[in-house]
């Protein structure tokens, strides 16, 4: 699923997170940069061939972060940017990947990130429409189901907004499936890239083991524990954090991997399929128009939308939990704009 043919050509360990097999380079900025994920995200985002201007923006910490990376010898330029200079860092920028907000805490959900991270959100998607307005965004801040619709609205009502380039990162979903179906089924990660469909958070998250090798034999009290870590991974973050955050190491980890899968498919490289959460015709009929599932990432962002493919009795259910919390979720972030 991630391009493993020109990953093998890499030396690890940096094989499984970069691949690069085109020279064209590309401005990104970081929105967020001086967080839990995104101090980490930035430094991989300095390793990646692809990159060749890093900008980095934060209401607190930008300019350190910038400094400190800046001086990793790689060949992309890196600046700095603090509160004031939003526009700046936006500017000419092709790819915008935002963890700006707040981290969940023990026993809070994502959604009860819902009131700080939805206005956040909305004003930093604000900017990128008005400065620029042709961006692709990735969008890591939680709740993720809520906030991808949050910034398609707020762009639609700029007149900016082209499904093709908001992108929900649910990557940490597919990496933690993989890491835990290759620990139960006793192989590596790299024979397990499981399809995970749905939304990103707990119920919604639908990992389709039966559709690869090492997943499908699995049954019983096996599957379940499986799938139910799959599903709530977070929470053992959050609780080992003891109140110090959530995922931000391999979250930083997984937002590199999908910008770097977008920016080879930007770069016209072919077959670059990867879940991902975004405006979709999937389930439109059921009133759901963000989804995620397997994407063909391409020159202009999303290529295609590949359907979910065959499911399981036991997926079947899932999907069945997982539509109408996603619904709500989707339904809460347009009414936050609206
Ligand atoms: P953090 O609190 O360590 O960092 C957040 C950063 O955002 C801070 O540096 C803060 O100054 C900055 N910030 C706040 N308002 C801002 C604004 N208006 N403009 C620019 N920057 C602003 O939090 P952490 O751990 O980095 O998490 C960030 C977000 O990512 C959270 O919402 C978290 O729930 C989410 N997350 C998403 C995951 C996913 O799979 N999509 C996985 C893990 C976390």
């Amino acid at each position: 699923m991630f391009a493993r043919n020109t990953a093998r050509a890499l030396t690890a360990p940096s094989a499984r997170l970069f691949s690069s097999s085109s020279a064209r380079q590309t401005k990104v900025t970081v929105l967020g940069a001086g967080g839990g994920i995104g101090q980490p995200l930035s430094l991989l985002l300095k390793l990646d061939p692809l990159v060749s201007n890093l900008s980095l923006y934060d209401i607190r910490g930008a300019p350190g972060v910038a400094a400190d990376v800046s001086h990793v010898d790689t060949h992309s330029e890196v600046n700095g940017y603090a509160m004031e200079n939003l526009d700046a860092a936006l500017e000419g920028t092709k790819v915008v990947v935002i963890p700006a907000g707040v981290p969940r805490k023990p026993g809070m959900t994502r959604d009860d990130l819902f009131n700080t991270n939805a206005s956040i959100v909305r004003d930093l998607a604000a900017a990128v429409g008005r400065v620029a307005p042709t961006a692709h965004i990735l969008v890591i801040s939680n709740p993720v189901n809520s906030t991808v619709p949050i910034v398609a609205a707020t762009l639609e009502k700029a007149g900016v907004f082209d499904p093709t380039r908001l992108f929900g990162v649910t990557t940490l979903d597919v990496v933690r499936a993989s890491r835990f179906l290759a620990s139960v089924s006793g192989s590596t990660p790299s024979e397990c890239d499981v399809p995970v469909v749905g939304g990103h958070s707990g119920p919604t998250i639908v990992p389709l083991l039966s559709q690869v090798a090492k997943g499908k034999g699995l049954q019983g009290e096996t599957y379940d524990k499986l799938i139910q870590r799959i599903q709530f991974g977070g929470d053992e973050v959050v609780k080992a954090k003891d109140g110090a955050g959530s995922a931000t190491l391999s979250m930083a980890y997984a937002g590199a991997k999908f910008t770097n899968s977008l920016l080879r498919g930007l770069n016209g490289e072919k077959g670059v399929i990867t879940p991902t959460f975004v405006k979709s015709p999937l389930f439109a009929d059921k009133g759901i128009d963000f989804f995620s599932s397997p994407v063909e990432l391409g020159v202009n962002g999303v290529e295609k939308i590949h359907p979910i493919g065959p499911l399981s009795a036991e997926e079947e259910k899932l999907l069945e939990a997982c539509l109408p919390e996603l619904k709500k979720n989707i339904e809460k972030g347009k009414a936050f704009v609206a």
